[in-house]
């Protein structure tokens, strides 16, 4: 508790200094072409898209390149990237622009928000959570974005079918990951435990940040089913 009443644990600080000139006239110009729009309440998000497709939440993409090399890969789905931070959202916007990337948008909140307020039960055909903050102190686990809520809601939002599909440089957290997800009955996991290999998902700025330190990774690809 604060002085001015209850505060919500976030799964991210915000440590970014100033925008440079550059970087705040891209996000001016770009966002509101590249958004979409949440005022608040349930989103409309598929008047963000071009045209209507299967959609996929993609959950703190960083610098973006990740989420855009996967967009450009699946002109048959629509995404859309949650970010608080924004020099990666700017980076990104600038992708989207130069290439032409109609099935990917952008949205600058707290993604847990945005699935419990914003979308609606079986909104999503998949959602990808690549390299979370791993808050790898005992004292800091609260602040993991996956808790066994999360993933309740997570699950709630999928389409019977759908995937979550989270990877981890932390093996402590990937072993977080995968007791609270079998914990839910609507996640399945085909494999059993880790994915053998990461799928279609390209490396991200992250992983190759972990690989370099000599950690593991790995893949969970779960599959939303009815129960
Ligand atoms: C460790 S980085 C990983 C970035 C990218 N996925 C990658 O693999 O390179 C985690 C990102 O998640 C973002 N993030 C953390 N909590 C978030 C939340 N609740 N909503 C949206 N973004 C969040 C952070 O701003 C950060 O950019």
């Amino acid at each position: 508790m604060s002085k001015t009443g209850y505060r919500p644990i976030r799964s991210f600080v915000r440590r970014e200094g100033r925008l440079t000139a550059g970087q705040q006239r891209a996000l001016d110009e770009l966002y509101p072409r590249y958004c979409v729009d949440w005022p608040g309440g349930r989103i409309d998000v598929a008047a963000g898209f071009e045209r209507p497709a299967p959609l996929v939440l993609d959950i703190g993409f960083g610098d973006g390149d990740a989420l855009a090399e996967i967009a450009a890969a699946h002109p048959d789905r629509n995404y859309l990237g949650v970010e608080v931070y924004r020099t990666g959202t700017g980076r990104l916007l600038r992708r989207i622009e130069s290439e032409g990337l109609t099935n990917l948008r952008v949205l600058l909140a707290d993604a847990s928000e945005l699935l419990r307020d914003g979308l609606a039960p079986a909104s999503l055909a998949g959602v990808q959570l690549f390299f979370p903050d791993p808050w790898t102190k005992k004292r800091h686990h609260k602040r993991r974005i996956v808790q066994a809520e999360w993933l309740a809601r997570v699950s709630d939002r999928l389409q019977p079918g759908g995937f979550l599909h989270m990877a981890t440089d932390w093996a402590d957290y990937a072993e977080w990951m995968r007791s609270l997800s079998e914990a839910e009955p609507r996640l399945d996991n085909p494999y059993g435990g880790y994915a053998p290999d990461a799928g279609d998902r390209p490396e991200t700025r992250f992983e190759r940040r972990g690989r370099r330190k000599g950690h593991e990774v790995f893949d969970l690809i779960l599959q939303r089913v009815d129960v």
